[in-house]
């Protein structure tokens, strides 16, 4: 395929070149802090966005907004077990080994989502009907992509949202064709294998809904903590907690409960990355000015919230353009009016988020 115009270096070094602040000169890149040390320059925390390899393929666009901005990319489907393991004894790797072609081709990292998941699986995964059966299919998957893309993953959220809604303690797992027959014995399975066939990757537990007040999310963070706690206390590898950062306006930060969840991690030798942030607006005002100021003005709290305590290892957003995000498929206006949860609108130009992302990743760098 014949797609871009220019590398995301030369991208780069041309908006350094011409003072240019932003995306195609558009605007933002609007930095808070100091990028350069000396004449070196700062290595600022990478940023990254979930990719779709359909619109990839066939909106240019896109594809050149994804190269200008971003340092990795992630899979927002192709890396899961329908795309990738549509039955029983059938791989197919066309869309991501597209993605991991992509991503080698413009220097940018690739991470990989996701090994271990309640959600999104396969028909034929009802057919798994006992303990070694599970066993055999988790190892067996975990051991045929992971081996793939060795060298090529750095970092695989191996297990995705392994707790309920409102967990009693670290074994409230969801319900899952994993907990079924293997119970929580799942989550070691899947990170030694992943260890294992790529002693290189980077392992990380991604999960949810942990930030806020409120008793239910307490019990998350309490029972998350629990979690890795036993994991460690059994040796299991893991690198790293991703906290997704879905986040919400009509919902209060727990700023003190959250710095304390992060100083827990952070004593658990574990690193922190933020996985698919966005701000769900779906209830905010219709005024796109007001409503990007309070899409913004949540990631801005929650940012600093999370960056007096840890440095993420990475900061990635769930899609980087209004154009193309999941944020309606839940979560549509009653108004009907287009949701803007991402840094870039759908006409790629950078919004209000844009500017805060690329403050703190400054900032802190
Ligand atoms: O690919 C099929 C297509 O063949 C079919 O015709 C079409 C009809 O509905 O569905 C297509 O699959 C959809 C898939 O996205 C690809 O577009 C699924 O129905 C749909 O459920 C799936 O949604 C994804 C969801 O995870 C479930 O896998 C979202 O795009 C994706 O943004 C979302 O991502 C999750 C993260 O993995 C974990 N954290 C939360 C995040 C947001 O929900």
């Amino acid at each position: 395929m014949t797609i871009k115009t220019h590398t995301r270096r030369e991208f780069l070094a041309s908006v350094v070149a011409s003072g240019a602040t932003g995306l195609s000169g558009m605007s933002a890149f609007a930095t808070s802090g100091t990028a350069a040390r000396g004449s070196e320059p700062a290595r600022l925390i990478p940023y990254g966005s979930a990719v779709r390899a359909g619109a990839l393929a066939t909106d240019m666009a896109y594809r050149q907004a994804i190269v200008a901005n971003c340092d990795i990319i992630v899979p927002e489907g192709e890396m899961k077990w329908p795309d990738l393991h549509p039955a029983r004894n059938k791989f197919d790797f066309e869309k991501a080994d597209a993605l991991v072609d992509f991503a080698r081709q413009h220097k940018i990292e690739i991470r990989g989502h996701t090994l271990a998941w309640y959600g999104g699986m396969p028909d034929w995964t009802n057919e798994i009907a006992s303990r070694a059966d599970a066993e055999e299919e988790l190892v067996g998957h975990i051991e045929t992509v992971v081996s793939r893309y060795r060298g090529d993953i750095p970092s695989w959220d191996v297990v995705n949202e392994p707790l309920i809604d409102w967990p009693e303690d670290a074994n409230s797992l969801r319900p899952s064709i994993w907990t079924r027959q293997l119970g929580p014995d799942y989550i070691p399975i899947a990170l030694k294998t992943t260890a294992r066939v790529d002693p290189t990757t980077r392992l990380v537990l991604n999960e949810y809904d942990i930030e806020y007040k409120g008793d239910r999310f307490a019990a998350r963070r309490k029972a998350l903590i629990q979690l890795l706690r036993s994991l460690r206390d059994r040796d299991v590898p893991l690198h790293a907690v991703g906290l997704q950062s879905h986040l919400f306006g009509d919902r209060a930060l727990d700023r003190d409960a959250l710095q304390a969840f992060l100083r827990e991690i952070a004593a658990l030798k574990l690193d922190v990355l933020i996985t698919e942030l966005d701000v769900i607006d779906y209830e905010f005002p219709a005024d796109i000015g007001e409503r990007d100021a309070r899409v913004a003005a949540i990631a801005r709290d929650y940012l600093e919230a999370v960056f007096e305590v840890v440095h993420p290892k990475a900061l990635l957003t769930w899609g980087l353009t209004d154009r193309y995000t999941w944020v309606p498929t839940w979560f549509k206006r009653a108004d009907g009016l287009p949701n803007r949860p991402l840094p870039l609108d759908a006409g790629l130009k950078p919004k209000p988020l844009f500017d805060v992302i690329e403050g703190f990743r400054r900032k802190f760098a």
